[in-house]
This record gives C-alpha cells, sequence and structure tokens, in this order.
C-alpha cells in the first residue's frame, strides 16, 4: 500500500491527571523522534480539563479547554485520547468523537468493561480506530499481543495480577508486616490507586480488566458483571501469616478460562505456592499469564499502573494510530467477538480452598470434620494446627479440587457444628499441581 503524505497527526487529550500529564511529557519527550519512527509528527492541539486555572506546570496553558464542544468541532483533530476515567461524561465524549470521524485512544477499562459492545460498534461502524492498550495492565502489552501476536491460537486461560495497588499493597504486608491502611494510603500517594480505592480493594478494577481480557481472549462478551469478584478487604495479617507458613502468598488474581464451551471470569484473593512464578511479582508490577493452544505458556510483566508506564502504553497506541491514518488501515480490527458463549455457573467450578477456623481442642474434632467433609466429597490436602490456649485451636486446611457447591455445603454444616467456634477466612488456592 502506497504511504500517504500526512504531516502532522493533530491530537486532544481529554483529562491531564496521572496519565494525561504523562502522555503530555512522553509526547515532548519524543517530538524529534516521531518524524523518524512513524514518518510523521505529533501535536497535541487541545486538552480538555474540569478546571483551567488549575496551574499545571510545564504545560502550555494555552492548550487547555473545559469545553468539550471544541475539540468536536476541531476539524483537524484527527485523534481523541480519553484520559479522564469513569463512564459519564467519558462514555458520551468517546461516541461523539467516533461519530465526528475521529480516531479514538483510551485508558478507560471501567468504559470497556461496562460499554464495549456499544463503542466497538460505533468505531467498526465509522471504520475508525479504537484502541486501549493502557486499560488492562498499564504499561504492560497484553491488548496487541492478544489481538495481533497470538491471533492464531485458541486461548485456553489467562491468569493475572493486574491490580497494582492491591499488588503494592498485599506486598507490603507480607514483607514488611504493614498494616492495610497504611499501605493503602502509600499506594494512593504514588498515584497507582483509583481516585476512589474502593475500585481497587473491592477487586472492581481488577474485574473490568478481566472482563476485556475474557472478552479479547474468547471472542464472547463479557462485561464487568459477568465477572465473579472478591477483593482484598477481608485478607487479614492472620491470613497471611498462616498462608506464609503452610508454603503460600496471598495474591489478588484475575482468571479466565473457557472449559468445555463455557466462559469462567473471576476475580479473588488466592493462595499460590511461594515457588509459582506470579508469588514473585511484587509491589506495583502486574504480570499476565496467557495460554494458547499453539503457543503454550507465555508471561508479560511489568508496571501496571503509575504515570509514564501508562503513558507508555497509551502514546504506543497512538503512534499506531498514526500509522494507520498514514497506510489508510484505520478501522482494521476484525470482528471482536463472533461467538456467544454461557458463563460456567460458579457452584459448578472446581477450585481448591483454604479454610481458617477456631475449634475446640479435643479429641474427635478432627474427625467430625473430616466426617463432613467426606459426605461433601471434600478431600483435605494439607492441615496445620495451632493451639489457642484454654482448649481452642486454630485450623487451617487446604482442600484438593472441589466444586464450589460442594465446598460451601460442607462449610455450611461446619458452621452448624458447636466444635466450630468460628470460621475466620474462606481463601481459593491457585497452582498446585
Ligand atoms: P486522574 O489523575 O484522576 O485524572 C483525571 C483527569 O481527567 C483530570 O485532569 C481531570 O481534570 C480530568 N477530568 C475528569 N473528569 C472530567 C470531566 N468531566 N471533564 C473534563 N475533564 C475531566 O486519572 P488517571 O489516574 O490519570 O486515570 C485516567 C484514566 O486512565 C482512567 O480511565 C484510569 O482508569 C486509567 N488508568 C490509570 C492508570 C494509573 O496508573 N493512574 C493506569 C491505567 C489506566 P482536572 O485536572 O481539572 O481535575
Ligand atoms: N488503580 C489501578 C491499579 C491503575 O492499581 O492497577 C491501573 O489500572
Amino acid at each position: 500500500m502506497a504511504q500517504k503524505k500526512l504531516g502532522t497527526v493533530h491530537i486532544a487529550i481529554l483529562g491531564l491527571g496521572t496519565v494525561g500529564g504523562g502522555v503530555y511529557k512522553l509526547i515532548e519527550r519524543q517530538k524529534e523522534n516521531f518524524e523518524k519512527k512513524i514518518g510523521c509528527q505529533i501535536a497535541v492541539k487541545k486538552i480538555l480539563v474540569r478546571n483551567i486555572h488549575k496551574i499545571r506546570d510545564g504545560v502550555d496553558a494555552s492548550l487547555l479547554t473545559d469545553n468539550f464542544d471544541e475539540i468536536i468541532r476541531d476539524d483537524e483533530i484527527d485523534v481523541v485520547v480519553e484520559l479522564m476515567g469513569g463512564i459519564h461524561p467519558a462514555k458520551e465524549y468517546v461516541l461523539k468523537a467516533l461519530a465526528a470521524g475521529k480516531q479514538v485512544v483510551t485508558a478507560n477499562k471501567d468504559l470497556i468493561a461496562a460499554h464495549g459492545e456499544e463503542i466497538f460498534g460505533a468505531a467498526a461502524e465509522k471504520g475508525l480506530d479504537f484502541k486501549f492498550e493502557a486499560a488492562v495492565a498499564g504499561g504492560i502489552p497484553v491488548i496487541a499481543p492478544l489481538m495481533k501476536s497470538l491471533a492464531g491460537n485458541d486461548i485456553e486461560e489467562i491468569i493475572g495480577i493486574v491490580n497494582g495497588t492491591t499488588n503494592f499493597i498485599l506486598t507490603k504486608m507480607t514483607a514488611e508486616g504493614m498494616e492495610f491502611a497504611d499501605a493503602l494510603a502509600e499506594a494512593t500517594r504514588l498515584g497507582y490507586a483509583e481516585a476512589d480505592p474502593t475500585a481497587d480493594v473491592e477487586g472492581y478494577d481488577a474485574g473490568r480488566k478481566c472482563a476485556i481480557l475474557s472478552t479479547l481472549a474468547f471472542h464472547s462478551w463479557v462485561t464487568d458483571k459477568d465477572v465473579i469478584t472478591e477483593g482484598i478487604t477481608k485478607i487479614t495479617a492472620a491470613d497471611i501469616h498462616f498462608a506464609k507458613e503452610m508454603g503460600y502468598v496471598i495474591k489478588l488474581l484475575a482468571i479466565a478460562r473457557e472449559v468445555e464451551g463455557e466462559i469462567i471470569s473471576s476475580v479473588y484473593p488466592a493462595l499460590i505456592p511461594q515457588e509459582h512464578p506470579l508469588a514473585s511479582v511484587n509491589d506495583s508490577f502486574n504480570a499476565v499469564f496467557i495460554r494458547g493452544d499453539a503457543v503454550g505458556d507465555t508471561m508479560f510483566y511489568g508496571r501496571g499502573a503509575g504515570e509514564l508506564p501508562t503513558a507508555s502504553a497509551v502514546m504506543g497506541d497512538i503512534m499506531e494510530v498514526a500509522v494507520d491514518m498514514l497506510m489508510d488501515a484505520c478501522g482494521r480490527t476484525g470482528e471482536v467477538c463472533y461467538r456467544k458463549l454461557p458463563f460456567k455457573p460458579q457452584g459448578e467450578i472446581a477450585n481448591r480452598f483454604f479454610l481458617r477456623m477456631h475449634v475446640e481442642d479435643k479429641p474427635g474434632v478432627m474427625a467430625a470434620i473430616a466426617n463432613v467433609f467426606g459426605i461433601n466429597n471434600v478431600s483435605m490436602k494439607q492441615l496445620l494446627q495451632k493451639s489457642l490456649g484454654a482448649d481452642e485451636a486454630e485450623l487451617m486446611i487446604v482442600t484438593e479440587k472441589v466444586k464450589e457447591k460442594n465446598f460451601r455445603n460442607a462449610l455450611r454444616l461446619l458452621t452448624e457444628m458447636e466444635i466450630i467456634k468460628g470460621v475466620s477466612n474462606v481463601i481459593r488456592v491457585h497452582g498446585l499441581k
């Protein structure tokens, strides 16, 4: 295909916070190289913010606007880079940009996980690019590999640590014995946490990323509402301590699997063996395993959040859009979802479980627990007991793989028994052979 002459690609950035500010810096840093790298210049024409009076060091104030219509009406603007976050008005702005014939780049996982089908549809209808590498795992390339490099595979499984904030918190709690609140405050100060950290600590952010990964992996729409989501707020120092004693660390995992034509898409904290490759993914780092039927196991590792790592992914998308424009190849994404797969019901999903409970410390207790497990097809793999004095003990059990409904039945029966003084926590276990 003949290369068109395209002097400058003009972009508008919506939002100049952590990521928007990083993108602005990278454009400044790279401006001498664009021509050589991609054959055209990239220039910021406008930046939309809420407050145009806020002092923004190093930013040309004449570019700032608080009026989105100025951007839509500007025919010179080729690409809208949405970095505001949230659903509204981001959704309306993205749809208006596409309707006006502008290419779109975003880092907004909330938006894609909830309204991906509508937005992909709008971009496809207009033959425009819609790119979102930064939406999952920040600076780590996972979207492009899934959509391009691994396109010749049927994807079997994705397992990822995709939330930097929770990984940072769990790492600090594990390695430094830090309290949850102190670790969260530090993650916020470093710019990893969302404006409202509930989305991070309750697993919603990872759930949105899991929905996007599941959609692209299995070519069937998965929204954030379809993802079974549990956060880390119930994980205590004691869980971390006893898990460590039994040879595990606790990580928040996103799991996407296709099993016999059904999708499993879940986010939950899990015990993983200390020697598992994901166990050494610490601080705000993310890692994503993708298993394809042809390629086997692949692993992507790097910074999943923060100003420049996330801006790096956004910048890659902007430059790819510019090349697409140059080559007249915009909107070349195939049909993203050409299947409609059902979801495996939660009760039917098989997992191992870590159960921590206070029990009476007297003869017959273990036999009674084993009996309840036995009648529900739950088999024990590992056991640790710590005396709490005064005829009570802390009991930790790791089960073999069992359907969730069987485990929950056993748990219900256990909680009705007098010898069980209280269930402290139930956490899934991952990565054991
Ligand atoms: P942020 O620091 O909170 O910045 C948001 C920016 O958007 C601010 O400049 C704000 O303007 C502007 N804004 C918000 N609502 C607006 C509105 N209605 N009209 C005009 N401007 C508006 O957010 P961020 O951390 O950069 O995140 C941006 C996006 O990247 C989100 O979708 C997030 O999920 C995603 N993301 C973030 C990271 C990360 O590490 N932070 C990583 C991956 C993906 P003012 O400056 O005037 O307040
Ligand atoms: N709050 C998110 C995280 C930012 O901690 O991973 C990156 O999406």
